[in-house]
């Protein structure tokens, strides 16, 4: 499954007559309609100079949770860790912010740009412990593709 979403997720973010913006909602909206365990896929971003994230493209039900402290949730977790977080079972979690009552287990993988942790993607599972270590590698592969556009922006 994920060998045939690459080459669909880089002709996406390879469209240069899109924004930025609407080529990573495109991504989203793939990969949510695609991937059978993947029911709210999101890119969170560093807000500024702020130790804050902030939602960037998503899709899946909107989510209160538009502005995320640095160590808050899962989410924030990882932007001071720097690492893959998988969660198996969200109820399990201690610092864990919920967003729909619906969600079992959440992945988030962080994305550099230049070395820098700049920001995410986020993905909920309505189903029990779904990540595996493909996933990690399909969503590592995504965020690689991203932080290339990003740095030829900046
Ligand atoms: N559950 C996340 C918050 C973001 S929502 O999943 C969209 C967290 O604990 O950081």
């Amino acid at each position: 499954m994920f060998a045939s979403l690459t080459p669909q997720v880089s002709k996406l973010l390879e469209d240069h007559g899109k924004s930025v913006e609407d080529r990573l909602q495109g991504v989203c909206d793939l990969l949510r309609a695609e991937v059978p365990h993947y029911h709210w896929v999101g890119f969170y971003f560093r807000n500024g100079d702020r130790e804050e994230l902030k939602l960037g493209p998503y899709s899946g039900a909107p989510t209160d949770h538009t502005t995320i402290p640095f160590g808050k949730g899962i989410c924030g977790q990882v932007a001071l860790s720097n690492k893959n977080f998988v969660v198996p079972d969200v109820s399990a979690q201690e610092n864990y912010i919920a967003c729909s009552l619906t969600v079992k287990a959440e992945i988030v993988v962080p994305l550099f740009v230049k070395g820098e942790n700049i920001g995410q993607i986020d993905i909920d599972s309505n189903t029990p412990d779904p990540f595996g270590e493909e996933d990690e590698r399909f969503l590592e592969s995504i965020n690689a593709k991203v932080a290339k556009i990003l740095e030829n922006q900046g």
